[in-house]
């Protein structure tokens, strides 16, 4: 960076600079939603007519499309490592029991990147455009808009045990409110982040097997609702074929409707019904059922914070010419 030009005053600027990066600590510092404007002025532009053409043609690649950048930053950082396919040096993420035949949207995830390669090659991120299409996918069906920070770069490797690491990563559907409040903690997250996040679930469809413990097992679950599923998701049955709404509402729509089916007992998974089983998290279920102005601005916070984690930034990592492949 110094080159043999550079005044003393102005390696003055550098090493404080460098100081300061590193106490602050965190590389999210130097995430900004103007990282682009010069480099790839119409990356917003380019991602949102794509996002918008999936979701036109399947709505429920809006969710899933958010989901991607969720599962991507709770394993090692937004850094785009979901998206990689295994290697010959690494088994990757793909398959991981949370991701596989579970994860998807990668076809428009690669559609995207086409798309934004054409108008400013090997310049955006794949983890960028991950969390991009998260915003364009909540704004298309109904939800709130923000400024997207960006900057991040892409990981040249990923991690099936870290994927599949429950006890540290992704949080499975029989966890506890208690244990998704430590778990969304431990990620830099507070209660009232993991609360306003879950209400993605407000759109997207979930496999019988992720649903079936809660509604043969559990008892803080409507009757009537819990027959109906259980009417579609035999216990001896390959849970993995039949799919449910998470929000029995209004799947493709985002609202809060997702909390006002948790007040009436029709949560999809347990750890949904979790957020208002008597506890602590009772009153902020109740607040967002009753008022979507909230729940939208504080999701949206949640959102950045979520898009904060772990970030590569400056020379760590790449910009992958191939969101499946490390360069
Ligand atoms: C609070 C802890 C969470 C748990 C335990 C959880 C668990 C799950 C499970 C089990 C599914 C269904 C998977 C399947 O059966 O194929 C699912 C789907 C989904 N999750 Fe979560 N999730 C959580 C938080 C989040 C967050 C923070 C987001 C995004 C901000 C999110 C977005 C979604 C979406 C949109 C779907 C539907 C995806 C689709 O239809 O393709 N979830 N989640
Ligand atoms: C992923 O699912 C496929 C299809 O069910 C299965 O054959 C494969 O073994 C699974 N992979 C892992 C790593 O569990
Ligand atoms: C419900 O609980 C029983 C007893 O603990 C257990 O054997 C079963 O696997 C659980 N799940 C379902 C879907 O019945």
């Amino acid at each position: 960076m110094a080159s043999s030009t550079t005044s003393p005053s102005s390696f003055a600027v550098v090493v404080t600079l460098a100081i300061l990066v590193v106490f602050t600590g965190s590389s999210s510092a130097q995430l900004s939603t103007s990282f682009y404007s010069k480099r790839c002025p119409k990356v917003f532009s380019t991602v949102q007519s794509v996002v918008k053409h999936a979701i036109s043609v399947e709505a429920r690649l809006g969710a899933s499309l958010l989901r991607l950048h969720f599962h991507d930053c709770f394993v090692n950082g937004c850094d785009g490592s979901i998206l990689l396919d295994d290697t010959s040096s690494f088994k990757g993420e793909k398959t991981a029991g949370p991701n596989n035949r579970s994860v998807r949207g990668f076809k428009v995830v690669d559609d995207i990147k086409a798309a934004v390669e054409k108008e400013c090659p090997g310049v955006v991120s794949c983890a960028d455009i991950l969390a991009i299409a998260a915003r364009d996918s909540v704004v298309t069906l109904g939800g709130p808009n923000w400024d997207v920070k960006v900057g991040r770069r892409d990981s040249k490797t990923a991690s099936f045990s870290a994927a599949n690491n429950i006890g540290v990563n992704i949080p499975p559907p029989t966890f506890s409110a208690t244990q998704l409040i430590n778990r969304f903690k431990a990620k830099g997250l507070s209660a009232k982040d993991m609360v306003a996040l879950s209400g993605a679930h407000t759109i997207g469809q979930a496999r019988c097997l992720s649903f079936r413990d809660h509604i043969y097992n559990d008892s803080n679950i409507d009757s009537s609702f819990a027959k109906t599923r259980r009417s579609q998701c035999p216990k001896n049955t390959d849970g993995r074929k039949v799919l449910a709404p998470l929000d029995l509402q209004t799947p493709t729509h985002f609202d809060n409707k997702y909390y006002k089916n948790l007040l009436s007992k029709k949560g999809l998974l347990h750890s949904d019904q979790q957020l208002y089983n008597g506890g602590s998290t009772d009153s902020l279920v109740k607040t967002y059922s009753n008022n979507g102005e909230t729940f939208f601005k504080d999701f949206v916070t949640a959102m950045i914070k979520m898009g904060d984690i772990d970030p590569l930034t400056g020379s760590s990592g790449e910009i992958r010419k191939n969101c499946g492949k490390p360069n």
